[in-house]
């Protein structure tokens, strides 16, 4: 079985070939990064006219790396939600006119269920387990049970966890994205020196919020002497900024796996993804969780960890398996939660 995956649901345009034996027979990934960095965040114009720049071209050099051609393909998977509509209706037209054109079938795939069935593609990982899907966008704990079957267990009342990340760092000057930078500069730096909050934490439940991590980051920032902070405040801000998610991220964690064994008798296994997960810092402390509940913690390499298109690809696979495609009507959904029922976080602003 091989399925050509295309995912353009945010600012990375991808093409990826996978095959049934679990093996990404080409995985290409393009990011526009440089075309939003002057505007600090992404811009979905911009972005929407990316992908259908790129698209095209990314799909040509997937199959001639994979060395197969379009007849060769069981099936054609497209993120077709959550995200931004613009490169949401690039990637899903296009997968319907190669699946409409070579009559395969089209498969409307899921974003985070592409995030959440990567650790089956990587490591075998048998359900139920638990996820942790942490990056720009996303801010989730969810027990991936089957596919397309989540109960979500707690969410974000306000920003992302990678957003957090990127509203600090420019706070700091750091530029965009943010995580990167202030990982580097919290590791020569000070936790100690600046007391801030951990929201949320202590409390029942798995949610998070980031909100008043952020105002308190900005008022430790204005007691500063200077006017912009030195090199050493930076550090030391970075530093304690970074301790504080990492407190908060394993306690929220610690309630998840509490609740995950409850709910199952069998299962130990966390894995976590998204593009914060290539912090080296909160990775340790999650590993360390995890062997303390006597739970194993799976974390993707770091190129399927972020956007691509493998893990869509792969998704298709395990959708077309079970006999879970899409009419060639399937509209794309710039929201649509992996756990419909799951109940609203308190407080607004929450995303899907
Ligand atoms: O998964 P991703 O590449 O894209 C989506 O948001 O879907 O995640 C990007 C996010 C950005 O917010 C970025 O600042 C954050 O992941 N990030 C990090 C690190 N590397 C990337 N956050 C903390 N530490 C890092 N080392
Ligand atoms: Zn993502």
């Amino acid at each position: 079985m091989i399925v050509l995956g295309i995912e353009t649901s945010c600012d990375e345009t991808a093409a990826a070939i996978v095959d049934g034996e679990r093996r990404i027979l080409a995985n290409r990934v393009l990011s526009q990064i440089d075309e939003h960095r002057p505007f600090g965040g992404i811009v979905p114009e911009i972005a929407a006219r990316a992908h259908l720049d790129h698209i095209d071209r990314l799909i040509a050099e997937a199959l001639a790396a994979a060395d197969i051609d379009f007849a060769q393909l069981d099936g054609v998977a497209a993120t077709a939600g959550p995200g931004l509509i613009g490169g949401l209706l690039v990637g899903v037209t296009t997968a319907k006119a190669i699946a409409a054109v070579h009559d395969v079938p089209f498969l409307a795939v899921n974003h985070l269920e592409g995030h959440a069935l990567t650790a089956r593609l990587t490591d075998d990982v048998a359900f139920p387990y638990l996820m942790l899907l942490v990056s720009g966008g996303h801010c989730q704990l969810l027990v991936v049970e089957g596919v397309g079957n989540y109960r979500r267990l707690g969410t974000t009342v306000d920003d992302a966890i990678g957003e957090a990340f990127d509203k600090a760092a420019k706070m700091l000057g750091l530029g965009f994205p943010g995580g990167p930078p202030v990982e580097r500069e919290a590791a020569r730096g000070n936790p100690e020196r600046f007391a801030l909050p951990r929201p949320m934490k202590g409390r029942p439940g798995c949610h998070f919020s980031f909100s008043g991590l952020k105002t308190a980051l900005r008022r430790a920032i204005e007691t500063l002497p200077t006017d912009a902070p030195e090199a050493d405040d930076v550090a030391d801000l970075c530093a304690a900024f970074q301790a504080a998610v990492g407190d908060v991220v394993v306690d929220r964690s610690a309630n998840a796996i509490k609740t995950f064994l409850e709910i199952h008798s069998h299962g130990d296994t966390l894995v976590v993804a998204g593009g914060v997960a290539a912090n080296t810092a909160i990775r340790k402390r999650l590993a360390a969780l995890a062997g303390d509940k006597g739970f194993k913690l799976v974390a993707p390499p770091m190129e399927l960890c972020t956007d691509n298109a493998a893990m869509i690809a792969w998704a298709g696979i395990e959708r077309l398996r079970l006999g879970l495609t899409d009419g060639l009507d399937f509209r794309p959904r710039p929201r649509w939660p992996l756990d419909p029922d799951a109940p609203p976080a308190v407080g607004a602003g929450v995303k899907a």
